[in-house]
This record gives structure tokens, sequence and C-alpha cells, in this order.
């Protein structure tokens, strides 16, 4: 066996919320002597970036946050070492960890987010407990791979229950929609993107042209949900991929068919609960299921992982832009900035 690493870089992140100060700071760390029984040490490959890095870097997320923590919750790696218990992972796998480590199921009660709870993923190494790896879809390059466990899993669980030939819209052009996009058309759903930019619209009318992609620009149309029923006769949407928050939500609940759903994945605007205002008339009234996302469990990151391989379906083109780890500052801003199309990420 070869030998082993007895250090690790990772990024931690600062804490200074000051605009312009570094957000993160690269640090060398001790890794264990020894592996216990079922840990896994897992050479990362690739890390990619979400909106919420960028977020909890700068102080915004809702939740607590650990104090210095690692950033980064989207990783694919290679198990290097395995603890002498481990059972279903050997040397040489692919895989990355589930987001939400105490979500095995859905129906544990507890929470523990990578880069909020415990450490993140921004490191060249990691160790993590064998239940909470899943293997990776051996035909995705290493950067295609990371995109997987968050962006990924959470497109898979807002799509959920909804069938061939029905209608989706799904709000903007980051990387969880664009995920979404690449599920809803592979699972022959007629697609809606909305987004604040006509060029970013056209970009992607070039690049998903059959069958055709309809688009709304949110931000020259602030009634968006009026265009929307406009491109589905009136009747609106069977479901929404809602990133907006307090700002989209009674939009798009607006714009979707009665008894539709609305996958409430972000909070991407400023929150003002007054924008709520009927809102429970309007769930009623519309018989709307209103369901909240976060990620997903290790099931459904491997039923993504099991469909990703049946439909041997590639990311290439919605990968933004790709760096070297040592460029994570840069990259958290870039994300921060929101100039991206789909996913960036960092390569070590
Ligand atoms: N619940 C979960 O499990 C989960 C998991 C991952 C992410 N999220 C959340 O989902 C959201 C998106 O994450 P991401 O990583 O995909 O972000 P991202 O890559 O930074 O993408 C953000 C994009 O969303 C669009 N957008 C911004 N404000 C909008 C609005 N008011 N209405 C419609 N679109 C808007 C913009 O697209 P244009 O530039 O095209 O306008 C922007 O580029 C974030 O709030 C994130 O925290 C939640």
């Amino acid at each position: 066996m070869p030998d082993l690493p007895t250090t690790r870089r990772a990024f931690r992140r600062t804490d200074d919320f000051t605009p312009g100060t570094p957000k993160v700071k690269l640090v060398t760390e001790d890794l264990p002597a020894k592996l216990s029984a079922t840990s896994v040490l897992v050479k990362v490959h690739a890390i990619s970036l979400n909106y919420r890095d960028a977020n909890i870097t700068n102080g915004g997320n809702p939740w607590p946050v650990t104090p210095n923590g690692i950033p980064c919750n989207d990783a694919a790696g290679e198990v290097i070492a395995i603890g002498d218990q481990v059972k279903y992972l050997e040397i040489g796998d692919r895989v990355a960890p589930i987001v939400d480590t105490e979500n095995l199921t859905n129906r544990e009660t507890g929470r523990s987010w990578l880069a909020a709870d415990e450490d993140g993923v921004l490191a060249d190494f990691i160790i993590f407990d064998e239940r909470v790896l899943c293997k990776l879809p051996q035909h995705l390059d290493w950067v295609q791979a990371s995109i997987v466990p968050c962006a990924g899993t959470t497109a898979w669980s807002a799509l959920k229950g909804v069938k061939f030939g029905r209608t989706v819209l799904i709000q903007g052009t980051g990387g969880v929609a664009m995920f979404a996009l690449k599920l809803a058309r592979a699972a022959g759903l007629r697609v809606i993107i909305s987004s604040s930019s006509d060029k970013k619209l056209d970009d992607l009318k070039r690049k998903f042209s059959s069958p055709p992609l309809l688009t709304v620009n949110y931000s020259t149309h602030p009634e968006w949900h009026e265009e929307v029923l406009k491109l589905t006769d009136g009747v609106g949407v069977d479901l929404v991929v809602e990133v907006g928050g307090s700002s989209t939500l009674i939009k798009s609940m607006k714009c979707t068919r009665r008894g539709g759903i609305v996958s409430v994945v972000g909070y991407l605007s400023k929150q003002d609960n007054q924008q709520f205002d009927g809102l429970l008339g309007l769930i009623i009234d519309r018989r709307t299921i209103v369901r909240g996302i976060n990620a997903g469990s290790k099931q459904d990151q491997d039923d993504l992982c099991a469909a990703i391989t049946a439909t041997q379906m590639t990311f290439e083109d919605i990968i933004d832009s790709t760096q070297p780890f040592e460029k994570a500052e840069e990259a958290i801003q870039y994300i921060w900035e929101g100039k991206q199309v789909g996913k960036s990420v960092l390569t070590v």
C-alpha cells in the first residue's frame, strides 16, 4: 500500500464578513495516524461551488454555522484508505459524501449539514464514515461528478413526482437550475427557464435547441408569472423549481396549475415576509403542493446516481468554469457576484 498522507490542505472560513477582505484561508492540518473502524480516507479530485458557499462565507446563512469551518459540500474523490470494519467501499472507489450527513433515508430526525454543522469538503483529503458516502457514476469525469451531491440531489428532489410530457418552470440559470434542466430534459419534460439576462437565455436556447427551450426574462417582465401562464395556455405549469424565496413564491404559485407542485429550493431574493400576503388563500384555492427541498437523503443521492448511470447523462454543457483548488477565494467571489451559468468547479 502506498504511503498515506499525514497532513492535508484545507480552506477554512475567516469569518470576516467585511466586503473586500479574504473569506477563506489555506491551512495545513494533521490527518489521523489511524482511521477509525468505519472511516474512509478520500483523495479529493474536484469540488464544486454553490451559492450557499458564497452566502456562508459572507455571513448570510440563515442557519448557524460552526466558527472557522471548512466550506463547500459538493466534492468527488477516490477512496485511498479504509478503516478495518468498512464493508461497502474499497480502495479505488469513486465517492462523494452526502450533504446532510444525518439524512440517510429521509426518516432521521437530526440534521448535520456539511460546511455548516460540521466541516465541509474544501480540502485535498477528507475523512467520512462509509455510511455517508455514495458511489459516483463511473462514466463521469471528476469535474462532472463533483456537481452531483448538492446541486444534483437538490434538483432531483425538486423534480420528484412530475411525469413524462408535463411542464416545469425552472428559475434562474444557476447550478441547481441547470442540473434541473438536464434532468428535466432526460425525463421528457417541457421546460420553461427564467433568467434576468436575455444573453443567458439566448445562449441556453442555442445550447438546448431541440426541443425548443421556452424562456421568460423575469427582470424585463416583473409580472413574469403572466408570461408563464401565456406559455401554458393559461393553465400553469405542473411544477416550479423555486429559488427566489419570498419575492417569487406567490407568483410561482399563481403560474402553477391547480394541484401542481412548487418545490421551494432557495431564497435568493431579499427576504420580506410581507410578500407572503394571501399565501394561505392561494394554497387552498389552487390546491398547491408547496414542498420544501433540503438537498436529499443518501437514498435520494444513490437514486440520482443510478439514473445518471442508466441514462449515461453527462454534464460538460453545464460546467461554467474550472479553476485550480488554490483559487478558492476567487471562485467564491465569482459565485457571490452571480456571474456563472451552471457550475463553477475547483480541481485538486
Ligand atoms: N434547499 C436546498 O437543498 C438547496 C440546495 C442548493 C441550493 N439551494 C438554494 O437554491 C438557490 C440557488 O442555488 P444555486 O447554487 O443554484 O445558486 P447560483 O448558482 O448562485 O444561481 C443563482 C441564479 O439564480 C437566479 N436568480 C437569482 N435571483 C432570482 C430570482 N429572484 N428569481 C429567479 N431567479 C433568480 C439567477 O439567475 P440569472 O442570472 O439567470 O437571473 C442567479 O444566477 C440558493 O438560494 C441556494 O441557497 C438550496
